[in-house]
């Protein structure tokens, strides 16, 4: 089995994985560290402001690619995974679930957080998020609404949809 969790940054896509992957006894993959070991950076903001975007994704991109020949994973994606159309067949590869949380919660949830280049400025993660919702949605197997639901519940509700 082989499952890709895809979503905007701060959806709880690692932190749902971590519990999905010890309640199925799969290994969880989680993108950007292997992204991080590949750049030979120090963090994820380090290959944005050093290396500049484009660089971030192709690596993502070369990743993707080797993830989706394993198999008994839970891969955590980073928020941009979806934007580049050839990541869509990797993706396919797998059972596809959206964390779908509302942009309230996520700009609650990663306030102060200076880990993610990309939600430094909320006007423009707000224009990502407008961008990106539909396409996470058309790329999805399964849609799970986050917002009030425990980490518990979601991962029932993914677990119930395998
Ligand atoms: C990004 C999301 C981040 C990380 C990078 C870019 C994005 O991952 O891959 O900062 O474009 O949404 P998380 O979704 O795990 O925060």
């Amino acid at each position: 089995m082989k499952i890709f969790l895809i979503g905007f940054m701060g959806s709880g896509k690692t932190t749902v994985g971590n519990l999905l992957a010890k309640k199925l006894n799969l290994h969880l993959i989680e993108m950007d560290e292997i992204i991080l070991k590949k750049s030979g950076k120090k963090s994820i903001s380090d290959i944005f402001s050093l290396k500049g975007e484009e660089y971030f994704r192709n690596l993502e991109t070369e990743t993707i690619k080797e993830i989706s020949q394993l198999d008994n994973v839970v891969v955590s994606t980073g928020g941009g995974i979806i934007m580049k159309e050839a990541n869509h067949k990797f993706l396919k590869k797998g059972k596809v679930i959206y964390l779908n949380t509302s942009f309230n919660v996520l700009e609650n949830r990663l306030n102060g957080d200076d880990s993610r280049p990309l939600f430094k400025d909320i006007k423009g993660a707000k224009k990502l998020f407008d961008l990106r919702k539909n396409i996470y949605e058309n790329v999805a197997n399964q849609v799970v609404l986050t917002d009030n639901l425990t980490i518990d519940q979601v991962v029932n509700k993914i677990f119930k949809f395998l």
